[in-house]
């Protein structure tokens, strides 16, 4: 069944573990996805980012997921990852999100706090959980490199998760969206300073490559979910090619199979 993840992540924080949220944008990366969860017998989260509806609309990734997730042992958590339109927001729950994060991160503190409350606001009438980030990371799909990211503020956590009332927090520790550039630094000075100011649970965007030893330290930090994509998604392609370069490599159908099955490789790894 689907649900909206509070319980959930509380639960694993309380924990000191955390639950993997792999982007998906099709049938496939969510069978992929599903397919880890069971073999892991873990909860998963499919994370759909609102640009990804190129690929396919908020009706058709809601009616997919939950058909799947119903069929499903584990709990399952449909989010709508970094959204910074309060109206594309409202679309999701109107669809049937149960989980949205609204990025207002590279909004100055006060408006940060504000739009996210309104987006809180629209949740609440759906009994949805919103998740917000104070901080920055470079950009949803960048190379883990172009922009500098801004850490965390510690002493802005508490007032800011107190005011906004959200679910969770995204925190900016050192970790980049994309591909890290040589070994991946998280600050835990910094993380166990943020995990301090608030018993909510704190996300890790850019998880993709920092390795199990580092994100386990993080989890016992407060990290209760860890964002997964880059490393799925190069996975996936290299799967494709390798696919191609075989006599199924004429068949698309067949291609296919091998990609799902290159990224529940890797997504299995994910999990704690
Ligand atoms: P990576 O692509 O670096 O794994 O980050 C994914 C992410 O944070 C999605 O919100």
């Amino acid at each position: 069944m689907l649900s909206n993840g509070k319980s959930l992540l509380l639960q694993v924080r309380a924990g000191g573990r955390y639950i993997p949220a792999f982007n998906i944008y099709n049938l496939e990366t969510m069978q992929a996805a599903l397919a880890a969860s069971a073999n892991a017998g873990q909860p998963v989260i499919l994370a759909f980012g609102a640009g990804y509806r190129k690929h396919a609309s908020f009706q058709m990734i809601y009616a997919m997921a939950k058909t799947l997730a119903d069929s499903h042992a584990q709990e399952v958590v449909l989010h709508l990852d970094h959204c910074r339109d309060l109206s594309v927001i409202q679309e999701a729950l109107d669809t049937g999100f149960q989980s949205v994060m609204f990025d207002g991160s590279q909004l100055p503190f006060p408006d940060n706090i504000e739009a996210t409350q309104k987006a809180k606001t629209l949740a609440k009438a759906y009994g949805a959980c919103v998740e917000g980030e104070l901080g920055g990371l470079n950009s949803e799909d960048g190379d883990g490199g172009a922009e500098v990211p801004r850490y965390t503020d510690a002493t802005a956590v508490k007032q800011f998760a107190g005011q906004t009332g959200v679910d969770s927090l995204a925190v900016s520790i050192g970790n980049v969206h994309g591909v890290y550039h040589g070994k991946p630094h998280l600050n835990f000075d910094r993380l166990a300073d943020i995990a301090a100011q608030t018993s909510i649970p704190l996300v890790l965007h850019g998880s993709s490559g920092i390795g199990k030893p580092l994100l386990k330290q993080a989890a016992a930090l407060g990290i209760a979910k860890i964002n997964v994509n880059t490393e799925v998604a190069r996975a996936g392609a290299a799967a494709a090619a390798a696919a191609l370069q075989t006599p199924d490599g004429k068949r698309l159908d067949r291609v296919m199979l091998t990609v799902r099955d290159g990224m529940r490789e890797v997504m299995e790894r994910y999990f704690l």
